[in-house]
């Protein structure tokens, strides 16, 4: 098995990402210490309570485990709830990541800590950038979550120069936990028609097909930023369309604007990932972003 007597602790384990992620790294035969704000079961593993945020008890529970890898799953992903709670968002994805990762620096290891397109976009999400960013591009981080996951980066970056692994990733989907798949799958038991925003760009990811190319980077030993995006680039209400031609529901779908919406954070106009550097270490594209859609409604099924 690719990951066979390594010792993996993972935070943020009762996640979306995680919930596909931990059995992927069960299966590829690695140890797992999982670790959450509260304590939990996934995959029949026993979840203990730790608070990124707080260095101490990091500190404690690295030592304890003396990981060769910590996945960093853990993240205050409320966009709209950061612009009012900024502290707090820049705590759990700025500084929490930074505790990690000098812990780690302490105990050696790697660190895969996960990101997001939010770190492209600019502070109002209207920069006029219309090609994939890569992952050597300066970053450009859209609102306070943008912001403070970009810190995040900084932080672990600065800890660990020669030990971490960045993926970044972005407007992912997966069967356990809120997202836009699910929420459209509610919507249309409830609406006949919609109104779906059509002015942001942007690659869906499934959660299931990062999770597997997380084992993989960490079996590959890959080191410093990539990019793990499904293939594509779309809009939201292309995004529902798909969705809903492959659950075949009947919703008639209306494009609207991110002003039209209204909501409290900006929202990146064009996000897209440049995934080669990804696509050249594994040696194979990305999944195509319609057939993350059909693997999430089986998953769904199953
Ligand atoms: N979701 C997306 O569309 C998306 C897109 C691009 C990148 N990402 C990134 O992908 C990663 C995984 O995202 P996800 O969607 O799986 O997130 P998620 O479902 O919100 O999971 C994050 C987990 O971290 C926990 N957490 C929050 N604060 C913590 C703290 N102080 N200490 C320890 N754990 C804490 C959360 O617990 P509570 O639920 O109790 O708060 C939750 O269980 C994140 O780094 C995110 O930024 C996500």
């Amino acid at each position: 098995m690719a990951l066979e007597g390594k010792n993996i602790m993972v935070t943020g384990a009762a996640g979306m990402l995680a919930s596909d992620l931990v059995p992927r790294l069960q299966a590829a035969g690695a140890r797992l210490q999982l670790f959450d704000l509260g304590e939990a079961e996934i995959g029949g593993s026993a979840v203990a309570r730790l608070d990124i945020t707080d260095f101490k008890a990091v500190k404690h529970a690295v030592g304890d485990v003396q990981p060769d890898w910590l996945v960093n799953c853990a993240a205050f992903t409320a966009v709209d709830a950061a612009e009012s709670e900024e502290q707090a968002a820049f705590s759990v994805n700025g500084a929490g990541p930074g505790n990690l990762a000098r812990a780690l620096s302490e105990t050696g290891g790697m660190m895969l800590h996960v990101s997001t397109d939010y770190v492209f976009g600019g502070a109002d999400g209207r920069d006029s950038r219309r090609t994939p960013y890569s992952p050597d591009d300066t970053p450009s981080p859209c609102g306070v979550y943008g912001k403070s996951k970009h810190l995040g980066e900084v932080e672990v970056a600065q800890a660990l120069p020669e030990n971490y692994l960045i993926v970044r990733t972005s407007w992912l989907h997966g069967a356990a936990g809120h997202n836009f798949v699910n929420t459209m799958l509610k919507l249309a038991k409830e609406h006949t028609e919609l109104s779906i925003v059509d002015d942001q760009v942007g690659s869906p990811t499934w959660s299931g097909w990062l999770s597997d190319v997380i084992v993989k980077l960490i079996e590959l030993e890959a080191q410093g930023i990539y990019h793990a995006t499904s293939r594509g680039g779309i809009s939201w209400l292309e995004f529902a369309k798909e969705i809903f031609q492959q659950a075949g529901a009947e919703v008639e779908l209306k494009g609207q604007t991110t002003e039209d919406l209204g909501r409290d954070a900006p929202r990146p106009r064009y996000s897209m990932l440049d995934v080669s550097k990804l696509e050249d270490l594994l040696g194979e594209p990305c999944l195509s972003w319609q057939e993350g859609v059909t693997r999430h409604l089986e998953a769904l099924k199953a």
